[in-house]
């Protein structure tokens, strides 16, 4: 069976680090590791649209932001097809008829839609096309026959409920659809990077972020003000280190050899947080280091991004180039659809046929 690697994002604003650490440096080391015969890179500005129905223009605007933080973080278009959601429509004729096998209880039950509903207070007025975009991204994942999702934890429900429509599809119309697994990264402490703030997610509507593309000076800032153990007062003091954005950053992002380059007293991550939880070791002190680990680590990143931002015409056809062919892999799969439910009429004048 072919490896197939399907993913995106919305755009409603530039990525920042929980976006990376979360899942797009899984996508480019999946990428990079060759196991893979097609790797699709989806904008996902018809989700997008879900919930911005009233401004199709910050969607728009964001496009080409979520086109470089890929590129940036080393999505390569030589090896990974990147493309536009609405450009595809194959995937919404797709999302009605998988429509028909989803009951309206069956999403309410969806623990990520369940949350957007409330953080969005649309608990009273929920737009139809907001509340049927699992099943929209069902379309999305099957339309490429993807076998493995590199996402965030966030959207693992989404995932439950594709193989469930998956499930239902070959169940009622013969096996057409092909399941698909999840990829969440292995270290812990990328699963849900909190903001600078402490709280429990990075987002930009709590204005929270570091984004891929902020310069030097602002990630500098924002790590020297994030919050730490608001009982670490004085340096003798003992401070906790679980829970503590500092050192969860660290566990994302430090790499050992870092010591050695920013902070040589210590020999690991696992010697600095014995002596935080002792006592006597500073917040400033770990600030410095972690934005020394953060400027090492987001610098490629930010100048990668540049070079192609010095390049928009190539970006655009790059972009185009990528949904005119993930459009050819979806109207074969449509085909397939179509052919298992029957409603292929005019192929070979199926129409007349028993
Ligand atoms: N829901 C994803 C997000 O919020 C975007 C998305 C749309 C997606 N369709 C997808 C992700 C299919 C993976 C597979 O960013």
């Amino acid at each position: 069976m072919k490896q197939i690697i399907l993913t995106g994002d919305r755009p409603t604003g530039r990525l920042h680090v929980g976006h990376y650490v979360g899942s797009l440096k899984e996508r480019v080391e999946l990428q990079e590791s060759g196991l893979y015969d097609e790797i699709y890179i989806m904008i996902a500005d018809a989700q997008a649209l879900t919930d911005n129905a009233e401004h199709p223009e910050k969607v728009r605007q964001n496009i080409m932001n979520v086109a470089l933080d890929y590129l940036g973080v080393g999505i390569d278009p030589e090896k990974s097809t990147i493309f536009i959601q609405s450009m595809v429509p194959e995937l919404t004729e797709l999302t009605f008829y998988y429509m028909n096998l989803v009951t309206v209880s069956r999403v309410q039950r969806n623990p990520t839609v369940k949350s957007e509903i409330q953080q969005r207070g649309f608990e009273t007025s929920i737009p139809v096309g907001f509340f049927c975009y699992p099943i929209s991204q069902a379309a999305d994942i099957t339309a490429f026959h993807a076998t493995k999702v590199p996402v965030g934890e966030d959207q693992l429900p989404m995932l439950e409920q594709c193989k469930e429509i998956v499930a239902k599809f070959n169940s009622v119309y013969g096996e057409t659809l092909t399941e698909p697994d999840i990829v969440l990264p292995g270290n812990k402490a990328c699963l849900r990077l909190p903001g600078i703030d402490g709280k429990a997610k990075m987002s930009k509507s709590l204005g929270n972020c570091i984004y891929l593309s902020d310069e030097p000076e602002e990630i500098k800032k924002k790590i020297m003000s994030m919050y730490t153990d608001p009982n670490h007062i004085r340096v003798e003091d003992p401070g906790t280190v679980e829970g503590n954005p500092v050192f969860t950053y660290l566990d994302a992002f430090c790499r050992p050899e870092y010591f050695e380059e920013f902070l040589p007293d210590y020999k690991s991550l696992d010697e600095l947080k014995d002596h935080y939880r002792r006592g006597g070791l500073g917040d400033v002190k770990i600030k410095k280091f972690l934005n020394n680990v953060m400027q090492e680590e987001l610098r490629p990143i930010r100048e990668r991004r540049k070079s192609w931002e010095a390049r928009l015409p190539e970006v655009y056809e790059l972009l185009k180039a990528g949904s005119e062919k993930a459009e050819r892999k979806a109207a074969e799969t449509l085909k397939e659809v179509k052919h298992a439910m029957r409603i292929d009429y005019f192929d070979d004048g199926n129409l007349l046929k028993s």
